[in-house]
């Protein structure tokens, strides 16, 4: 080992110039190390020369902050590639550049396929070999910048996730709190996610909307049970209560930015076509459509379930009732679709892998 550019005794804090990490010199040429060391220092960097490869070895292993290497293969008999490896392995954030004696590019070729930043030919101009060590501190920057991203995103696919499956557990919860709508916010899903891909709409669109009729009854979890699970007529206050959940479901998920697509079928399921419906008395298009669509799958998912003052109705049923709501309190041309798909067995054996949104 040779030496290195930092005077004795003088922390790397106060290098001329202030920058960070070092930059490794393998080369046998005595003159040329120490003209590269000139270089540098004048340069504000801190140079570790050496020699060897061995000498090179030791000083990557022994000096975390090297970010850059010069490697002049000339000047070792093991062979070049795997020096570069061994430097790679001892440290990935290091870049390799290779000083070469040879004119024919093709000699640094598979040292660049296997990650060497660039050469640089000798003779060579210290103006160069400047333009290129602010190429690789630029370059370090956005990879570390990149891997931050990287990181940030992840972690936002988990908040969304959590964020997801904690709303999930909640919707879980309010069927789980009446005897009568035990699985219902789940079979509503698949209904719509079914009806949704019948209708053949993008991708994005069918998985909001079949995670908005997942979470569509979520304002009840502030329902007292024994409002939710009254068989009697509800006093005028009690109906109140209830009918405020499309209202309080849209409360709950407002503050939640990745939840903003999935309030219009929380607080507008039940508009009617009509525009006799709550909590605004919409009508028509103003009712929006992921609203219209978790409409009919709602309503047809109570008239078909087991209710306390009456057995679920048949197929054939369901589609005369649907059919006599057709453009009172349901969307006439949606309806429609809906019934096409009722009889022709849609939901019979639903292929409906989830209903939940994609994590993007
Ligand atoms: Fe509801
Ligand atoms: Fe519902």
């Amino acid at each position: 080992m040779i030496k290195t550019g930092t005077m004795p005794g003088s922390p790397s804090s106060e290098r001329k110039g202030g920058t960070a990490g070092s930059i490794l010199i393998l080369e046998k040429d005595p003159a040329l190390r120490q003209a590269f060391s000139r270089h540098l220092t004048r340069w504000g960097e801190h140079p570790l020369l050496a020699d060897s490869a061995e000498d090179a070895l030791s000083l990557i292993r022994g000096e975390p902050e090297v970010f850059l290497a010069f490697l002049n293969l000339a000047s070792i008999s093991t062979p070049g590639l795997d020096l570069m490896e061994a430097i790679q392995d001892a440290n990935p954030e290091v870049s390799v550049i290779l000083t070469t004696d040879y004119v024919d590019p093709s000699t640094a070729l598979p040292f660049i396929e296997r990650g060497a930043f660039d050469y640089v030919k000798k003779p060579f101009l210290f103006e160069e070999i400047e333009i290129l060590i602010r190429r690789v501190r630029e370059h370090q920057e956005l990879r570390s910048q990149a891997t931050t991203l990287q990181i940030l995103q992840e972690t936002k696919k988990v908040e969304r996730q959590n964020l997801i499956d904690f709303m999930i557990g909640l919707a879980n919860l309010i069927d789980a709190k009446s005897p009568y709508t035990r699985e219902h916010s789940d079979r509503v899903a698949r209904t719509t996610k079914v009806f949704t891909r019948f209708l053949g709409l993008p991708r994005k669109d069918y998985e909001d909307i079949s995670f908005g009729a997942k979470l569509h009854d979520i304002g009840k979890v502030g329902i007292p049970d024994s409002i939710l699970n009254s068989t009697g007529k509800l006093s005028k206050e009690e109906r109140q209560i209830m009918n405020d959940h499309p209202q309080a479901g849209a409360r709950i998920l407002k503050p939640i930015l990745v939840m903003k697509d999935i309030i219009p079928m929380v607080l507008y399921h039940h508009e009617n076509w009509d525009g006799t419906g709550y909590p605004e008395r919409l009508r028509e298009e103003e009712i929006p459509f992921g609203a219209r669509i978790v409409k009919i799958t709602d309503y047809y998912d109570a008239i078909t379930s087991h209710r306390p003052y009456r057995s679920p109705l048949s197929l054939e049923e369901a589609s005369q009732v649907l059919r006599s709501e057709r453009g009172r309190i349901l969307d006439p041309r949606l309806t429609d679709a809906f019934l096409d798909m009722l009889h022709q067995g849609g939901l019979e054996n639903p292929n409906v892998s989830g209903v939940l949104p994609a994590v993007r």
